[in-house]
């Protein structure tokens, strides 16, 4: 018993029941060639064991229930994986020359909050050319969901990464990256920057502050989620600032369309499963007094802000499209 204590206190757990030692491990005969990628002094134990009793202390809102996160229900919505497909297509492709072809499976991108994987099970499903997606995240519990999928995932902040210097094709900052506290966004562009090979571009995405989408989260989510959401968005001269300060080039900032696309045999039951995802996805456990009136007091919150949900008939089914507008800033690393 005392040695197992002793061992956690030098070795805490990095995942669940999992030191670092025992993750690197099993990574290294499943992905080696992500254990390749690793910087050697960065995961030496000495440092790591502080760097993981901070991430422990830090990570909650993702983590599961018992630590008063929002973990468990955000990745039930997760489980279809086509709910943002319009959104991560047009994100995957700006890591490509043209901004307009899927990159192969030679581009390793590293997607920073990757959560339980969604970019990476998404990106199975694609026909034809596919990039690599190594997935990140802060919260053991998004890591743990990902290590039983058999995906490659690492668990780091966005602000301190484990990668080498000039290791990766592209790093995708995306779907959360207002969580980032305003301290720590300058700190992850440059993380993307240091670990990106040259020539290796950051896609960056959130949602405008200002805009519909984040009265979305100011008037719905922060409301009515079980964790609340006090987290501020990006603005467009933070965007083209923060990447100038870190040293990319060729910066862009645009508008893009990130709905939310849902099927169902029906269109009722379309616009039910869209509702009920959101309701999943923000965990909005406040919003309703009965199970009875979810859907209905979910559908006024999203139309009072995101706007109207349409129903296209599609060949084997119906989507439901709720509309959402992100903001996205791509640099190259010189
Ligand atoms: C909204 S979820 C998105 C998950 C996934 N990309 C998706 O779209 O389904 C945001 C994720 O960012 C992670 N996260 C928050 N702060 C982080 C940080 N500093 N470093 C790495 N991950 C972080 C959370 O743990 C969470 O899993």
């Amino acid at each position: 018993m005392l040695n197992t204590l002793n061992a956690i206190f030098t070795n805490p757990e990095y995942l669940t029941q999992t030191t670092f030692s025992d993750y690197y491990r099993a990574t290294a005969v499943s992905f080696p060639d992500l254990c390749a990628l690793l910087d050697e002094d960065a995961i030496a134990e000495d440092k790591l064991a502080d760097y993981v009793r901070l991430m422990n202390s830090l990570s909650w809102e993702f983590e599961d229930l018992a630590d008063g996160g929002r973990g468990v229900a955000y990745n039930v919505a997760q489980k279809v994986v086509g709910n943002r497909q319009h959104g991560m297509i047009a994100l995957l492709k700006c890591f490509s020359p043209s901004f307009r072809d899927m990159p192969d499976a030679d581009t390793n991108i590293l997607d920073v909050l990757g959560g339980d994987g969604t970019i990476a099970r998404f990106v199975q499903n694609i026909d034809g050319p596919r990039p690599t997606i190594i997935t990140a995240d802060l919260s053991r519990f998004m890591v743990d969901a990902c290590m039983k999928q058999g995906l490659p995932c690492v668990r780091q902040s966005a602000t301190r990464s484990l990668f080498k210097d000039n290791a990766l094709d592209g790093v995708l900052i995306a779907y959360g990256s207002h969580h980032l506290a305003e301290d720590d966004r300058q700190l992850a562009i440059s993380e993307a920057y240091r670990t990106l090979k040259p020539g290796g571009r950051l896609v960056l995405h959130d949602f405008e502050t200002g805009g519909e989408t984040a009265r979305w989260f100011e008037e719905v989510v922060h409301v009515y989620s079980r964790t609340g959401h006090p987290h501020p968005h990006f603005t467009r001269p933070e965007m083209w600032e923060r990447f100038s300060a870190a040293g990319f080039r060729d910066v862009r900032v645009f508008d893009l369309n990130d709905p939310f696309t849902l099927p169902g045999a029906t269109a009722d039951e379309a616009v039910s499963n869209a509702l009920m995802h959101m309701y999943h996805m923000y965990d909005l456990v406040k919003i309703a007094n009965g199970t009875g009136d979810i859907v209905n007091r979910v559908a006024r919150c999203v139309e009072q802000t995101l706007g109207e949900i349409h129903v296209n008939k599609a060949d084997d089914d119906f989507v439901a499209t709720i509309p959402r507008k992100a903001l996205v800033a791509v640099g190259t690393k010189s």
